[in-house]
């Protein structure tokens, strides 16, 4: 499974691509202004961080203004991906970009229709948002097994990224499921890697070699 770090800091991003174990970046617009910075020349900074996909969303309403805006954002590096809304209008926006090369993240995805036809229009990810369905007593990973299932049924290629990660039990359960990519909050990398027995496994080692002569 792919892990994509979920931020537009540049801090966090640099941190992430230092432990080795980061294939890629998705931001939104909240993300981004958290940062309170100008957009592209946070955009730039961010794809020259890393030869992995960074994904940036459209903001517009109208299709065609969201395809000027995707034009824009994919030349500004190769490895940019645009972000798109499920809807109407995103999915003509989607099929528009897929036809031209440019590779595409359908986001707020919550349903397994809206992810098949999202898959249908040329998507090349799907962003199932697992902790906000959680948030309102569904069942985000259910969701993701959903869609899972119905690309495989097909042999659809659309990759499915499991968003909106709140906890290490949502990466795990992605990795079971076998999505493609996990996008986690940069706070949830180190909750990966913490357990009590390896902290106290530590001290104890660490306690036992200053009885051993050196
Ligand atoms: C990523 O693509 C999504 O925009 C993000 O994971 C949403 O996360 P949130 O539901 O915690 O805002």
């Amino acid at each position: 499974m792919k892990i994509f770090l979920d931020t537009a800091s540049i801090v966090e991003i640099k941190k992430g691509l230092a432990y080795g174990i980061i294939d890629g970046v998705t931001t939104n617009p909240s993300l981004v202004a958290k940062e309170g910075r100008e957009f592209l020349p946070l955009v730039r900074e961010i794809t020259a961080l890393l030869p992995g996909p960074v994904s940036i969303e459209v903001t517009a309403s109208d299709p065609e203004e969201m395809i000027a805006q995707a034009e824009t954002y994919a030349a500004i590096a190769a490895n940019v991906v645009i972000k798109v809304p499920i809807n109407l209008e995103g999915l003509q926006v989607v099929k528009a970009l897929s036809g031209r090369g440019i590779k595409t993240n359908v986001t707020l995805i919550f349903s397994p229709s809206q992810a098949l036809l999202a898959a249908k229009a040329g998507a090349t990810y799907v962003s199932p948002f697992v902790g906000r369905v959680d948030d309102i007593s569904g069942d985000g990973m259910a969701l993701v097994e959903d869609i899972a299932l119905i690309y495989d049924n097909y042999d659809i290629a659309t990759e499915i990224i499991v968003a909106s990660v709140r906890h290490p039990l949502h990466f795990v359960e992605a990795a079971r499921i076998g999505a493609d990519v996990a996008t986690i909050p940069f706070a949830t990398l180190a909750q990966l890697l913490h357990h009590p027995l390896t902290d106290a496994g530590m001290e104890r080692f660490l306690k036992d070699w200053e009885k051993v002569k050196h």
